[in-house]
């Protein structure tokens, strides 16, 4: 299904509609809840409030990832531009897409960027960044895709000298298994010519890597217990957003950071629209999200295992975040 915005500058495709992800939330509710340890996927934080709230977050000073891959950008979009001479650039879970002028600043420069395509779920904060890219870079060609990168990987637009670009960290919110698949298909899915542009944080301090998931003034609490509301209004739950306390531990041996929402109380939820009931003793946990933490070894046995080639590997100043491009083999 494709759609004009509605300033009609840009063209919108969505594949992610209601309907699909009604039956996709459900499914995913259903196993999840059920599950042992309780879990649900990531996607489901960002209706609109949640894509406000982590907007929130990218400017909390705990939360350091945002501006240091800004900076990152900055200081190499230049190199990011020569190196891959793109045309089109494909963005997966570009949110409001701030940092992303930095890149196509940098690759209109270089004078070979045609077009833009957006890839988010968050249908409002797809459709506010397109229309906002597109009234500021009046040549550039603005396609956005609300879609699931995962489901929808492979109905993106190609064409040639696609940069495909994933930052903010958001790899590192897939399980090592998932990881591992999505970075096979993402190699699979280039051309020649192409390339991947990967967003990391690493490894470092505990102390730091907690405070940037359980800020001091309660935005990431909100965000986590946000994904409740949304439950609530999309099938009917009842969940007492006050009754759950936002949890962030760091996990030395998997290396990365656990999201969960742990129940004050022993209590019952109902799901109307699914008809069951799902119980919580007290102090049990609801995991609503992992963020793995990486080193450059990691990673480039990673890009090898999915059949890509490590070609750059920048970082900031402070050695806290790392951009990363890589491309298929020749
Ligand atoms: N790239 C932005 C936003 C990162 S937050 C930044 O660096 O600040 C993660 C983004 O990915 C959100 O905008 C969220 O809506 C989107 N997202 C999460 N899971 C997704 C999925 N499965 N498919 C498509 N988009 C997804
Ligand atoms: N991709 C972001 C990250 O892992 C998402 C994120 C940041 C997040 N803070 C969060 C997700 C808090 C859930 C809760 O850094």
């Amino acid at each position: 299904m494709s759609i004009q915005s509605p300033s009609g500058r840009v063209h919108i495709e969505r594949h992610h509609t209601d309907a699909v992800s009604g039956e996709a939330l459900a499914a995913d509710v259903r196993a999840g809840l059920t599950a042992e340890q309780k879990t649900l996927p990531p996607k489901w934080f960002y209706d609109t409030v949640g894509s406000e709230l982590f907007e929130e977050i990218t400017r909390l000073e705990e939360y350091y990832p945002t501006r240091r891959e800004r900076e990152v950008l900055r200081a190499h979009g230049g190199d990011i531009a020569a190196a891959t001479r793109a045309r089109t650039l494909v963005e997966l879970g570009s949110g409001s897409a701030e940092k992303t002028r930095v890149l196509l600043d940098a690759l209109s420069v270089e004078g070979t960027l045609e077009r833009y395509v957006p890839v988010d779920v968050s249908d409002s904060a797809l459709i506010s960044a397109a229309e906002a890219v597109a009234e500021e870079y009046p040549r550039l060609e603005v396609h956005g895709v609300v879609a699931d990168f995962v489901e929808h990987l492979d109905v993106l637009p190609t064409g040639p000298s696609r940069l495909v670009a994933f930052l903010g960290g958001t790899i590192g919110n897939f399980e090592p298994g998932p990881r591992a698949d999505y970075l096979h298909r993402i190699a699979g899915s280039l051309r020649p010519g192409d390339a991947f542009l990967l967003g990391t944080d690493l490894v470092k301090d505990p102390q730091r890597l907690v405070r940037a998931y359980d800020d001091a003034a309660g935005v990431t609490a909100a965000f986590n217990l946000n994904v409740l509301a949304v439950l609530n209004r999309e099938l009917g739950a009842d969940f007492d957003l006050e009754s759950f306390r936002h949890v962030a531990r760091w996990d030395a041996e998997r290396a990365w950071i656990e999201m969960h929402l742990q129940s004050r109380r022993d209590q019952t939820v109902h799901l109307k629209a699914l008809e069951f009931d799902v119980h919580f003793a007290a102090g049990e946990t609801l995991r609503t999200e992992v963020s793995a933490k990486f080193t450059r070894d990691r990673l480039a046995q990673e890009y090898a295992d999915a059949g890509l080639r490590l070609a750059a590997w920048w970082t900031d100043a402070a050695g806290d975040y790392a951009v990363s491009l890589a491309v298929p083999p020749l």
